[in-house]
């Protein structure tokens, strides 16, 4: 079976109040029609069509991709028409062909669903998701006959009385039997209540072409829910979230309070990882065993390993943290920080594009940068590696079991001795020695002369 994917995704927006396009609004950080694009790959289609409207050329730009065609409709006259505009980017119809239409704003459809769907769709016949709701208001209503065999489907604004009190709506999305659609495209009329080329009207004119329809239902309602506003857009990225909260908690993940985690990527956790109120998990997050998040952490494209605690209110980003570390509370670990095992990183410590070797400490107010550090080196509170002369970034390279005093600036490029101990306050411009004391303070002197100011009398 061949199957292609149409994506319709020309609808402008309006209610989202926004110049961004609104498929591209983002659900968990990804845009809404990406999450549809992830699920449309699963099922290995051998072309996918996005059908895109006025103002889609960020669209296109945003989603370029091989496997993807896409298809512009403006103005936009409707479902059936914007179907009618992918028809010529698709390949051709064999008999055997099938063709999904999804809606680029529903972007929590489960590939297991679509799955479903497409089976029922099998040897020819049309399938529809449909589902079941309390308020069908503003829906297609699936018209089915005595023997439960669906007729047709009608739309809202066309319906009957009769019709309003089905329950059965049409999700839109329907897998379509190839070699037949562009023929029953063909045959669609406007001359309905909204002046618009429906595609469900297709339907009655299988059941007239003695084509067999069938239905498919997805495991749950909020799979085939929209988003035509930004409060929709809030209540689906609710529904997500908890659904990957019900993931992790299920995984033996210990969440604090399973609504107040925020997951924008993947997040894969080992044994007895707790993780507590208020974090954000962006891009690939790997937390291995025994690892405890306190509240407000934010960690994008992280890798922790076993046994370390992140305390509250750190941020993390492309950063590997070693087994056994402390970091934070309000620790910062930048692009490129990667630390070895027992480091701890204190509070407002800001770590970049720098290497800590095992049990190396940096507990209070530094900035390190550009920097390899052995292993047992302690960087004193304040200490500051200066890498940057405005024009280049240079190294500062630290010996194992230094000792880095309080108030110490490293000008980089520097190289600091093994065991070398930096006295407080301390500039080092020119390489410290191993094993010995370097400093660059100004011999302390007390004025004995000194008196204090007084207040000049006025003239
Ligand atoms: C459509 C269905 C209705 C179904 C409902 C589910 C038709 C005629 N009606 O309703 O049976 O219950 O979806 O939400 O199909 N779109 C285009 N071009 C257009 C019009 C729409 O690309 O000219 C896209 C929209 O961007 C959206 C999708 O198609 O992704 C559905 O459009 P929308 O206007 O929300 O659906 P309705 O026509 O109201
Ligand atoms: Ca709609």
């Amino acid at each position: 079976m061949a199957l292609d994917i149409v994506i319709l995704a020309a609808g402008q927006g309006k209610r989202m109040n926004s110049s961004l396009p609104k498929v591209l609004h983002p659900l968990a950080g990804k845009p809404l029609v990406r999450h549809v694009l992830d699920a449309a790959r699963v099922l290995n289609p051998r072309r996918i069509v996005l059908v895109y409207g006025h103002g889609g050329e960020v669209v296109r730009e945003a989603l370029a991709a091989p496997d993807l065609a896409f298809a512009k409709q403006d103005p936009q006259h409707g479902t059936g028409h914007a179907v009618m505009q992918a028809m010529p980017a698709l390949a051709d119809q064999a008999d055997d062909a099938m063709t999904l239409v999804l809606y680029g704003d529903v972007p929590l459809t489960r590939s297991t669903s679509l799955v479903r769907l497409i089976d029922a769709a099998r040897g020819g016949a049309l399938a529809i998701l449909t589902v079941n709701l309390a308020d069908a208001t503003g829906y297609g209503r699936i018209v089915r006959d005595a023997n439960g065999a669906v007729q047709r489907i009608v739309e809202h604004k066309d319906a009957s009385e009769a019709e309003r009190a089905i329950g059965e709506v049409n999700t839109g999305i329907m897998a379509i039997p190839g070699a037949k659609l562009k023929q029953w495209l063909g045959r669609l009329s406007n001359d309905n209540a909204q002046g618009e080329y429906y595609l469900t009207d297709i339907v009655a004119m299988a059941v007239a072409d003695g084509v067999r329809v069938t239905s498919a239902q997805p495991d749950f309602e909020w799979e085939t829910a929209g988003v035509n506003s930004k409060v929709q857009l809030a209540e689906l990225e609710r529904v997500h979230q908890r659904n990957i909260a019900q993931g992790l908690l299920e995984a033996g993940v210990t969440l604090a309070d399973p609504a107040r985690i925020d997951v924008r990527g993947l997040l894969s956790t080992g044994r007895d990882v707790s993780i507590d109120v208020g974090c954000v998990f962006e891009g690939d997050v790997v937390l291995g065993n025994d690892i405890t998040i306190g509240p407000n952490c934010v960690l994008k494209n992280v890798r922790v390993r076993a046994g370390t605690r992140i305390e509250a209110f750190s941020h993390l980003e492309d950063a590997e943290v070693g087994a056994h570390c402390r970091i934070g509370p309000f620790a910062r670990l930048r692009p490129g920080a990667q630390l070895g095992e027992h480091v701890h990183i204190g509070n407002f410590v800001e770590v970049k594009k720098s290497v800590f070797g095992a049990g190396s400490k940096a507990n209070h107010l530094a900035y390190v940068g550009d920097s390899e550090v052995g292993s047992k080196v302690n960087i004193g509170a304040g200490t500051i590696t200066c890498n940057y002369d405005g024009v280049n970034k240079s190294k500062t390279i630290i010996g194992d079991g230094a000792f880095i005093g309080s108030d110490t600036t490293l000008v980089a490029p520097i190289t600091i001795g093994p065991g070398a101990y930096i006295g407080a306050g301390s500039t080092i411009t020119r390489e410290a020695p191993a094993d010995k004391l370097t400093l660059t303070r100004a011999k302390q002197t007390t004025v004995e002369s000194w008196k204090p100011p007084k207040k000049k009398s006025a003239a």
